[in-house]
């Protein structure tokens, strides 16, 4: 019985099970039952287009970037420019016409301007790079108006939202694409190679983070909303840099599925000092903490780490760390890669440490060079390190869905990638609100998480 009360006092639940009641051990999710006459869109695939035309909303850091880079993918033409500010459309112009190319239809000056861009004729994809709350309505829009939506990071940060998307997307049977530039990182392409070539055994484990420091950013942002955001929202804000890339790895919704996951954060400690130095009116209550630690668990019995951390000073990294059972591949705070080298009869002594192979520096590089990724030839390569964008990846992302969508092909990233990598945000919060409880990951592919075995790219014959 005094064994009984110390637990009592730290943790309910096992005073319930103590008691011979039933325990909710797990905080439930809905699963909305799929409307009737539509059909999941794993493996989508939509007419070939030829030429693919984009329209931009949202011209602010990313958004003005993406045109730019966007000019130089083959088979893009940019059809259509919005933001509520006229100097970011005029901004854009101007760089499509510097580069001899013709202009495209501009939308500008009102809140909702980006619909009549959506019902634009002479467009296939509306490119979503503003603040986070227009990315699902233009997404939703676009889709309806029969476009695809190609949205940034993160897609949506509620249930809500990521079940609309996901059903408009069925219903509509049109691509809504997440712009997960980390996952054509070289070297994150290079380990996904070199895992499906077997050369780390089965991966078990993975972690994934944002750590960047936002403090010479939060002025950028207009308005202040990444700031605002970070104020109103507890949870994982920004879950997909870091979980993208290993999900590829895990084959999620390819034969394995998220299953339950739990969460722990940090107080604001910096957070509120932030606000207070932003804000003419500093607001006392800031949701955010400093530091979420979300750590995820599979139906195949797999686990994940993911972090967030835009407060501190902490170096920048994604860790991006892949533990497999015969080896081991790690991005952050410095490459590096291992793998099983022990022998049985090999002789050791209380000492020993390290019998594994272990390859740092200039030596990652030669080793993963074996594993080239089969979407990459030398000459993409270097022209998306030429064109930029983070070191490259980000021409590799556009310049993938761009291919897909002219070959009639299936996307690397689908909706349910998008679902199950921004889930992170709304179930990170409800786990955190309710002392860090488990919280089921919905399917969001209602039933059809294994149909798929393992993540591949499409590559045309
Ligand atoms: N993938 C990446 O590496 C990466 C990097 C940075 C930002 N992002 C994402 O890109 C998105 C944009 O971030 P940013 O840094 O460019 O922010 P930003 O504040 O610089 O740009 C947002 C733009 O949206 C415009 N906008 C706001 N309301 C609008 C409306 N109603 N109609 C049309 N335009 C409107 C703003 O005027 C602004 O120009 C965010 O989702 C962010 O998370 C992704």
């Amino acid at each position: 019985m005094k064994f009984k009360a110390i637990l009592c006092a730290t943790a309910t639940l096992l005073l319930v099970a103590c008691n011979n009641k039933t325990v909710q051990t797990v905080l439930k999710t809905d699963v909305p039952v799929r409307p009737a006459g539509q059909e999941n869109v794993i493996g989508l695939t939509t007419e070939p287009l030829e030429t693919v035309r984009v329209g931009v909303v949202g011209l602010g850091m990313r958004g003005g970037d993406a045109v730019e880079r966007l000019t130089y993918v083959p088979g893009v033409v940019i059809t259509a420019l919005c933001d509520i500010l006229p100097e970011r459309v005029a901004a854009s112009q101007k760089f499509l016409a510097d580069k001899g190319l013709p202009a495209a239809k501009e939308y500008t000056g009102t809140e909702d301007a980006w619909k009549a861009l959506c019902e634009q004729e002479d467009l296939d994809v509306v490119y979503v790079c503003t603040d986070w709350s227009h990315h699902v309505p233009v997404s939703l829009y676009a889709m309806e108006q029969g476009k695809h939506a190609a949205v940034e990071v993160p897609a949506a940060g509620t249930l809500e939202d990521i079940w609309a998307l996901v059903n408009t997307a069925e219903r509509t049977r049109r691509h809504c694409i997440m712009l997960e530039n980390c996952c054509y990182d070289f070297f994150e392409m290079a380990t996904l190679a070199m895992v499906q070539a077997g050369a780390i055994g089965e991966p078990i484990h993975a972690e994934g983070s944002y750590q960047h420091n936002l403090d010479p950013f939060w002025k950028a942002y207009a308005g202040n909303w990444r700031l605002q955001e970070n104020q109103k929202n507890r949870g994982d804000l920004y879950p997909t840099h870091g979980l993208g890339p290993v999900a590829q790895v895990m084959n999620l919704h390819r034969g394995d599925r998220m299953k339950t996951l739990v969460a722990m954060d940090t107080e604001p400690f910096n957070g509120a000092k932030m606000s207070e130095k932003l804000y003419d009116k500093p607001d006392a209550t800031f949701a955010a903490g400093d530091q979420t630690s979300t750590l995820i668990r599979t139906e195949k019995g797999k686990t994940i780490l993911v972090e967030h951390d835009v407060m501190t000073p902490r170096p920048y990294s994604r860790m991006y760390q892949i533990v497999g059972t015969d080896g081991y591949s790690a991005k952050y705070p410095v490459p590096i890669l291992c793998f099983r080298e022990f022998k049985e009869g090999e002789e050791v002594n209380a000492h020993t440490v390290g019998t594994e192979k272990v390859y740092r520096g200039e030596s990652v590089n030669e080793m993963l060079a074996k594993y080239p990724s089969p979407i990459l030839t030398p000459e993409l390569e270097a022209l998306a390190k030429e064109v930029g964008g983070h070191g490259g990846m980000d021409y590799i992302m556009d310049y993938r869905w761009v291919y897909c969508l002219r070959n009639g092909l299936p996307m690397d990233i689908d909706v349910y990638d998008l679902a199950e990598w921004c889930c992170i945000t709304p179930l990170s919060r409800l786990s955190i609100e309710n002392g860090s409880m488990p919280v089921e990951v919905p399917d969001f592919t209602r039933g059809a998480w294994d149909q798929v075995k393992g993540f591949s790219y499409a590559l045309a014959k």
